[in-house]
């Protein structure tokens, strides 16, 4: 069966600079820098972020790399902690400017739309030790000051941009499951959290429109817009399910494409006394100053039951999932190695949703991929990781992703996590995710067999299916 994606289909892959630079000559920490140093063994194998996969000085072999595996688009982060000199001030660091600028010029040359994203989890860490960070609406006005610069300096070639990656999962690691510094449980201070980052983003969606350089340019967002499915019909189940994607996606997705957030959620906020300090003025940014277009990381799907406490009963004040439980749907297809559920069809769900409930705006998949552990059991007498698994994984996806545009949805395009394996946070480099791998201790390259796969599907925006979809 063959499959043809639209002409101009991005295929690509996204990283990050955090994930990817490794921190050479980086005046601030972020807080997963600033945690590493301080408690190293709460990384995997004690891996930090100091050399990550060194893209801060081999960007050029990364890019032609890159550019062998077919990719037309590649979406990577500025770091905060790297441009800047002066957080406050919003002066810049003249040295990283200009490894921006080579990297953003090495992508272009090199037939590579780079792809532009300011924020992925790599929050200044002064900034939560001066004001608490995302607490604070003063930070959100120095995130501003950091947005505002990178649209003077790159928007005359940078044509597409993106405010944050998953906001939700900061909320997440920072405020309520404690897998980002500062690992707090504290879900008022959560939600407070999760209306700062969305007011950042539409602030500097707003400087957008006026800093601007180029008429092509575009800004969106990249969500993990999860399908929450409920356990069964009961109607805990259902309820659960509802919240959950209230909280999960909705708050985001209706605020960033719609402008508002989604009343039914801040009336159970209201009631629980937990909603957010908000002013009109804020809120009109908010309306205002919608997204173009949307990224969408998808991984695996949220599977959610009525909770099995009562909300009486939990020891902290208020938390989300005073309103759901994670449910474990039996006979579930995982990846064992990352402990994801694996469900392909969830692209279609979503794709649908998005032409359904949001004006059928543009949008991409912006992650999605298999974190596999010790992929070197795949190694072939060529030196060649043979990841067949990984091609299935892709196949399964696209097949869903290609249904749901020929039932109209505005898809533009597909990103693999990741094109050269990278460093992941707390995981380190425990699951591999990319079409090249990189050998940590020598950081040499080499392109998988899924690479030399996908190089030919992009060149022909057409996918000849190998695997039966399940
Ligand atoms: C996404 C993030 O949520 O998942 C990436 O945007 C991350 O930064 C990726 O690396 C894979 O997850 P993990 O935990 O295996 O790194």
């Amino acid at each position: 069966m063959k499959l043809e994606f639209p002409k101009g289909f991005w295929w690509g892959a996204a990283t990050s600079g955090p994930q990817s630079e490794g921190r050479f000559n980086k005046e601030h920490a972020n807080v997963f820098d600033y945690w590493y140093d301080i408690e190293p063994e709460a990384f995997y194998n004690q891996v930090g972020p100091n050399v990550a996969s060194n893209f801060y000085n081999s960007y050029k072999e990364d890019i032609r790399l890159m550019k062998e595996v077919g990719l037309n688009s590649v979406r990577t982060s500025i770091q905060w902690t790297r441009l800047m000199d002066d957080l406050e001030a919003g002066t810049i660091n003249e040295q990283n400017v200009q490894f921006y600028n080579d990297v953003i010029d090495e992508f272009i040359a090199n037939g590579i739309r780079p792809v532009i994203n300011l924020h992925h989890f790599d929050l200044p860490v002064e900034l939560y030790h001066k004001y608490g960070g995302w607490e604070s609406k003063h930070v959100v006005e120095l995130f501003v000051k950091f947005a505002e610069k990178c649209f003077e300096l790159f928007s005359d070639r940078v044509t597409d941009w993106f405010t944050f990656n998953e906001p939700m999962v900061v909320v997440e690691g920072e405020y309520l499951h404690q897998f980002h510094y500062p690992n707090l449980v504290d879900g008022k201070k959560a939600v407070q959290v999760a209306y700062n980052i969305q007011l950042a983003s539409s602030k500097a969606i707003a400087s957008f429109r006026k800093i601007n350089q180029n008429p092509e340019g575009k800004i969106g967002i990249i969500l993990n817009l999860t399908p929450a499915y409920p356990a069964s019909n009961a109607e805990g189940d259902l309820k659960a399910s509802k919240f959950a994607d209230l909280w999960l996606n909705q708050l985001y997705m209706n605020a960033s494409a719609l402008g508002e957030f989604p009343a039914e959620l801040v009336a159970v906020l209201e009631k629980d006394q937990v909603l957010w300090s908000a002013t009109e003025e804020e809120l009109t940014i908010i309306r205002e100053n919608t997204i173009d277009y949307l990224g969408v990381n998808f991984y695996h799907p949220h599977r959610v039951k009525a909770p099995d406490v009562s909300a009486d009963s939990l020891a902290v004040d208020w938390l989300p999932e005073k309103y759901f439980d994670e449910y474990e749907m039996p006979g579930r297809r995982m990846n064992v190695d990352k402990g994801w559920e694996i469900y392909p069809k969830a692209v279609y769900d979503i794709a649908i949703n998005i032409r359904d409930n949001y004006n059928n705006i543009e949008w991409f998949i912006s992650e999605n991929g298999m974190g596999v552990s010790r992929e070197e059991r795949y190694l072939n007498e060529q030196g060649m990781i043979e990841d067949d698994y990984r091609i299935q994984f892709i196949e399964e996806h696209l097949y869903w992703l290609h249904q749901g545009i020929e039932e109209g949805s505005n898809c533009f395009g597909y990103h693999l996590w990741t094109p050269i394996d990278c460093w992941s946070w707390k995981n380190a480099y425990r699951n591999r995710y990319g079409f090249i791998s990189t050998d940590i201790r020598t950081q040499k390259k080499t392109i998988k067999k899924s690479g030399h796969w996908f190089k030919e599907v992009a060149a022909t925006d057409t996918l000849d299916m190998t695997t039966e979809v399940r």
